[in-house]
């Protein structure tokens, strides 16, 4: 069946992570009261829609992907009315709301587990996978991918962390509970999905053994794109069909190619993808090794999925989400910032030179809380003060052999944490995320970094991002053309331009702390550009090549005749 409508490809999307998003009612744990204060300042920046990280009942194991309820709201949170309320006023405000849909496991507190562990003969018994010898799978989050119930007598797989077991997607009876997941949610009104790990939903018949001597993703091979799946997501599809309704899928570790597969063709499952290649320009997997950031790594990643999908299908774009640690401390200035500083150096420029570097690529945008802000990494004494169990597992589980220093340094780049302090939404108390104290600690810069202090500059990281979404917004060149990279193995410049009709735009980012001289392509040369914007104050006319200053960002517009 043909999609009613693509109004997702003409949107930009903004993350909630609502624990640390903004208190509204004092007791230090963000909710939808905050959400509702704060949907003004989100329709300010521009965007089109709000993506929720789950707030459906959970005890946290996980912070929501543990769900122990699909179609109630976390009491932390709030309920479902006041649910309601927040989506009538994003839907008047003019802004989509998509759903965490979060089915490849649930929480161990789920009723469905409570009664799958009583033993083999009641009616939830098949709704997970059971067996009575464990494979050699390791799990993402937590050790090995099995634990051992003493009251059902047998083991039970969990991919993720130990309290989020796997559903058994090839039993019929839990396909049913997926769509009615979904019916309930649309039936209120809600606009989309974005589908978690939804490529590992379907496992190799057997569960086989996986690749020894590999750590964390040895048995990837058995559960990603395994041999259901496209029969499940097609089921998943229909029920959508029937709503004018959207569906993104995350997909760990995949590649173009099986992407394309759940893109387009008659089997077409997904609008969109969030693919993970440049998600490693500085490590592989984010968590387990560290790189030093290669620019030439992230442009190869970028490149590859403009062009695959170019003519085909869509690209979803993001440079942060509540997985991995901020993007300002990977790609930005703050790599090369000391412990001591609170700020990195060239934090406006690099903050702003980032954004530029993916808004205007082809695709849908999708921008994490705080990242509009430039929020950094927050670096904590001791692993105790951490809260995610994968920055727990990582450090009591690899690199075992190193000091407690190098090991803590490993959390500090890599902790997804870090993307989970509460939003700095003033210089005052709590960052003006709460009037108590939060359930997690602020940033320490939130002096700076804040709400209130970027509204306030008009050279600010925020307002450039708002000023970058209106353009985009405002250009069909931007949001339809065609991308072409130039200049692939520059280590410090990142180039491409978007081109429809006659127009271009001419996108230039450099990723250097110091000058750096940039040419302009040869099919440029003697055509006049006009400039669009720059991430510095510009202070005269400048010809389109030249010195570009410590991360300078510039977009030119050429018209051919
Ligand atoms: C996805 C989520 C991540 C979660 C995992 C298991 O990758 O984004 O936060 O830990 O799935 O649900
Ligand atoms: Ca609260």
């Amino acid at each position: 069946m043909m999609r009613k409508n693509d109004w997702y490809k003409r949107m930009s999307f903004y993350q909630i992570w609502i624990r640390s998003f903004k208190d509204g009612n004092g007791d230090g744990i963000g909710d939808l009261y905050g959400v509702l204060e704060k949907l003004p300042y989100i329709k300010e920046l521009g965007v089109d829609g709000i993506w929720f990280s789950p707030i459906y009942p959970s005890p946290n194991a996980d912070f929501g992907y543990d769900i122990s309820d699909y179609k109630d709201i976390h009491p932390d949170y709030g309920d479902l009315n006041l649910f309601k309320k927040v989506l009538d006023k994003a839907h008047e405000l003019g802004l989509k709301v998509i759903m965490d849909l979060v089915i490849n496991h649930t929480s161990d507190e789920h009723p469905w587990f409570k009664e799958s562990r009583k033993g083999k003969d009641n009616p939830y018994s098949d709704y997970y996978i059971w067996r009575d010898k464990p494979n050699n799978w390791d799990s993402i989050l937590e050790g090995e991918a099995w634990e051992y119930d003493a009251s059902r007598g047998q083991y039970y797989l969990h991919l993720f962390a130990k309290k989020q077991p796997d559903l058994n997607m090839d039993n019929p009876a839990v396909r049913e509970e997926v769509k009615s997941i979904l019916r309930f949610w649309l039936d209120i009104g809600v606009d989309g999905f974005r589908e978690d790990v939804i490529n590992f939903i379907s496992k190799k018949e057997g569960l086989p053994n996986g690749l020894p001597f590999v750590p964390v993703i040895n048995g990837m091979p058995h559960y990603k794109d395994g041999p259901h799946i496209h029969e499940y997501m097609e089921e998943f599809r229909e029920v959508c069909e029937g709503y004018d309704c959207f569906q993104l899928g995350e997909g760990p570790m995949t590649t173009v190619r099986s992407a394309l597969k759940y893109l387009t063709g008659p089997d077409r499952s997904l609008d969109m993808m969030f693919s993970f290649d440049h998600m490693m320009a500085d490590c592989v997997f984010t968590e387990y090794v560290h790189r030093p950031f290669d620019l030439r790594k992230l442009k190869r990643a970028f490149t590859k999925w403009q062009k695959a999908l170019d003519g085909k299908a869509w690209n979803a774009l993001y440079l942060e989400n509540h997985d991995h640690p901020r993007v300002m401390s990977r790609y930005g200035d703050g790599r090369y910032m000391s412990l001591k500083r609170k700020v990195p150096r060239y934090w406006k420029e690099s903050g702003k030179m980032l954004a530029v570097s993916y808004l205007f690529q082809q695709g849908t945008p999708f921008i994490y809380q705080g990242q509009e802000l430039g929020m950094t990494n927050i670096i904590l004494d001791s692993i105790d003060d951490y809260m995610d169990v994968s920055s727990k597992n990582n450090y009591h589980r690899y690199h075992l052999k190193d000091t407690v220093e190098r090991r803590l340094k490993r959390i500090h780049v890599s902790s997804r944490d870090s993307a989970r302090t509460p939003v700095q939404w003033s210089g005052g108390k709590n960052a003006g995320f709460s009037d108590t104290d939060p359930w997690f600690y602020v940033n320490s810069n939130y002096d700076v970094i804040n709400v209130e202090a970027e509204e306030a500059d008009p050279e600010s990281i925020l307002n450039f991002y708002r000023k970058c979404l209106s353009i985009r917004k405002n250009s069909k060149v931007l949001i339809y053309g065609s991308y072409r990279e130039y200049f692939a193995n520059d280590r410090h410049i990142y180039m491409y331009d978007r081109s429809l009709g006659k127009i271009r735009y001419l996108v230039i980012c450099s990723f250097s702390r110091k000058k750096e001289r940039v040419r302009i392509p040869k099919e440029y040369a003697g055509m006049k550009g006009k400039p669009v914007l720059c991430n510095y104050p510009v202070e005269k006319e400048r010809g389109s090549g030249g010195v570009f200053r410590p991360y300078e960002a510039r977009i030119y517009k050429f018209r051919q005749d």
